[in-house]
């Protein structure tokens, strides 16, 4: 989907006002105001579309829709599958979902039905084959919004025998299955797929290659479920773009398998702001936005954002002045096409009555909030040629959701917490503060295009992973491997005969021992003559202890009895550079060693100067036009001549100072 302009405005509901025509009327005043162009409409209105079975009502929808698109608003619309009708779940009880405990739940709350439910996806076809005969040709509908935040399981009986089947297609033999899932172990070897039930906490839930095949079952139905949506969106004449809506950190589906589903990607963002310096939710939504691009390596659209506080937030705090516009140009600056909200008005009861909205209850378009929307939308009609422009990355992360099921799923060395995410988080946030773009793939993903790919806990090899990292380096890339990598296979057995798995020699090393931490414990990092590093660091949570052959050792243990063992090496091999680290080092330890990688791969940094911590900065280009974001997150002004920005002053008034969460934008040529 190529757009030609910034999408701006958000989630909308008018069916929870159809008997408030004046403040429908109204809504569309203020939407004009303030640079309004897009409004997402239909999710959870299910009940509403089709009051009793069979009979639809869509006449409302098709008058909003108007009425918006002749005031220059377009709609993204929203199948209903994220909430089912009360006579539905009446009628057809399968169409709920049953726990893990394997009792069904009641009618309520959303997202609660059963993907493999034959009801509940005829039902579901029915409606979105309407909606697609009704709305596919009108020239307001954008693009298709499947269902809203995939996620959950469900246990009933129709999907143990789908996983049964799951399970047959993938293994043929109950002995292959018995082989891979590690069955002998506690006696639990099955005899044939009919005995196989889904992982639960009263019954199995110890046997991890089952935990894993059941995610991987239920990420495939889920995807199924969206590819059921939309072709039932093409059978009723629909032709435009499909999206689903994703979620922060979500690691309930491979996200890989929605997205070979879609056209476009979107996510739905909710960072918590102002707990501390406020580049810290920024670098860690940043992280977000660049693995939601990445996923199909083009440009996504913000789809929810919140315009103030949330309500679901532990303290829901507003967003200081300034704060709304900087999280929604980074959204910009990371490739999303759009700025949307949840939620343009403010629902007036029920569970999301407080949560922030463009419009609150009180109605008017003289607050904070609505003028800071405003200001949003001018800004975004002021970056317009920025839409569509593509996001340039040389260096890359490999975050996998599969991986992170087995790691997490596994018992050891540290239950109290692996401290993935903070590991994950310092590792990019080392790569940002050289100012360069950073894609954020899975395992699937191919790597040859980077000069430089970080893999931080990397614990579990799927799709030939050591084969490719080898081969990866071979030919001239670097690749630095984390702690605790190349452990277990994709059934997360662990590999016999020494890891890292199939790499012991590119790294020129085997991990001999692995040492957990407490909270309070730390080691050291001390530096070997003639490595890069020049300081001692302080390590904590893992230590894997190295046996080195013939790698150069960077840096050794300096506490316990591994003091002088070493932990982090570097090994020349073939074209390129292998990189261990033996350990979840501090932050500063990342930052030079990206710092001097970046410099040395020749990773070209969109400024020359230092950047600022409190200060994020982006690239995307477009042809040989460079469009380069600079954010302050301080709430507080600050000095940034330091930076050498070169090129035009697109967007913002000065390449001296930025205030308080400002933005500004420069155009360059490459
Ligand atoms: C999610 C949902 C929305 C709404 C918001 C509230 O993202 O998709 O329907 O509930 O959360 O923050
Ligand atoms: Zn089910």
């Amino acid at each position: 989907m190529k757009l030609d302009h910034i999408l701006h405005g958000g989630d909308y509901n008018p069916e929870q006002w159809l008997d408030r025509p004046d403040i429908l009327e109204k809504d569309i005043t203020y939407m004009k105001e303030a640079g309004i162009n897009t409004v997402t409409l239909g999710v959870f209105s299910w009940a509403v579309l089709e009051p009793s079975e069979g009979e639809y009502n869509f006449q409302w929808l098709e008058d909003i829709i108007n009425r918006l698109y002749e005031n220059g608003i377009s709609t993204i619309l929203a199948t209903p599958s994220g909430a089912r009708p009360k006579w539905m779940a009446d009628k057809y009880p399968e169409v709920l979902r049953v726990r893990q405990d394997r009792q069904r739940n009641l009618f309520g709350g959303r997202h609660n039905h059963c993907y493999t439910s034959p009801v509940y996806r005829e039902k579901v076809a029915m409606i979105d084959e309407h909606l697609a005969k009704r709305f596919a040709n009108h020239p307001a509908i954008l693009m298709w919004h499947i269902s809203n935040e995939f996620g959950g399981d469900c246990h009933c009986p129709l999907c143990q025998e789908a996983f049964r089947q799951w399970l047959k297609d993938k293994y043929e033999t109950i002995d292959r299955l018995n082989q891979c899932w590690c069955t002998t172990f506690w006696s639990h070897i099955y005899q044939s797929f009919d005995q196989i039930e889904s992982p639960s906490l009263v019954g199995e839930s110890a046997v991890h290659g089952l935990n894993l095949d059941w995610k991987r079952f239920v990420s495939e139905k889920t995807a199924e479920f969206v590819r059921h949506e939309i072709a039932a969106l093409r059978q009723g004449g629909a032709k435009q773009p499909t999206t689903v809506n994703l979620m922060y950190d979500f690691e309930g589906l491979n996200y890989d398998k929605l997205a070979e589903c879609v056209d476009v990607i979107s996510w739905d963002s909710y960072p918590v702001w102002h707990k501390g310096a406020d580049i810290v939710p920024a670098l860690d939504n940043g992280l977000q936005h660049d693995y939601m691009r990445s996923l199909k390596n083009q440009p996504y659209l913000l789809m929810e954002s919140c315009p103030s506080g949330t309500n679901w937030h532990g303290i829901s705090k507003l967003k200081r002045p300034g704060l709304l516009t900087a999280a929604s140009l980074q959204a910009i600056a990371h490739g999303s096409d759009s700025v949307l909200y949840f939620q343009i008005r403010q629902s007036r009861g029920s569970s999301e009555k407080f949560h922030g909205a463009v419009i609150d209850h009180y109605g008017g378009d003289d607050t904070r909030v609505f003028r800071e929307v405003k200001y949003i939308g001018e800004s975004l009609k002021k970056l317009s040629e920025v839409a569509g422009s593509e996001v340039c990355a040389k260096a890359a992360i490999i975050y996998d959701t599969e991986n992170r099921w087995a790691m997490e799923d596994s018992q050891g060395p540290r239950n109290d917490g692996l401290h993935y995410h903070e590991n994950l988080m310092k590792m990019y946030t080392a790569l940002k503060r050289q100012g360069i773009n950073v894609d954020i793939i899975s395992e699937s993903k191919s790597l040859e295009k980077y000069s430089l790919v970080l893999a931080p806990m990397l614990y579990m090899f799927r799709e030939n992973m050591e084969e490719r990292i080898e081969a990866y380096v071979r030919k001239g890339g670097c690749f630095v491997l984390g702690h605790w990598s190349g452990i277990t296979d994709e059934w997360d057995r662990c590999y016999l005969g020494g890891t890292p798995y199939g790499l012991m020699d590119v790294f020129g090393l085997r991990r001999s021992e692995t040492d957990a931490l407490y909270e309070y414990e730390h080691n050291s990092l001390i530096p070997e003559g003639g490595s890069m590093f020049q300081n001692e660091y302080s390590c904590s949570t893992i230590c894997d202890l190295l046996q080195v052959k013939d790698a150069q050792v960077l840096m050794k243990y300096g506490k316990e009895f591994y003091a002088g063992i070493p932990a982090v090496t570097k090994k020349l091999y073939g074209q390129g550079q292998a990189y261990y680290i033996g350990t979840d080092a501090q932050q500063e330890f990342y930052d030079v060693l990206c710092e001097k990688l970046v410099h040395e791969l020749g990773i070209e940094r969109a400024v020359s100067g230092d950047i600022p911590k409190d200060v994020e900065v982006c690239t995307r280009s477009l042809g040989q036009t460079e469009y380069v974001f600079v954010q302050n997150y301080r709430n507080s002004d600050m000095d940034i001549r330091g930076m050498e920005l070169n090129g035009e002053l697109l967007y913002g008034k000065s390449k001296e100072t930025l205030h308080a969460y400002e933005t500004i934008v420069l155009k360059q040529k490459k």
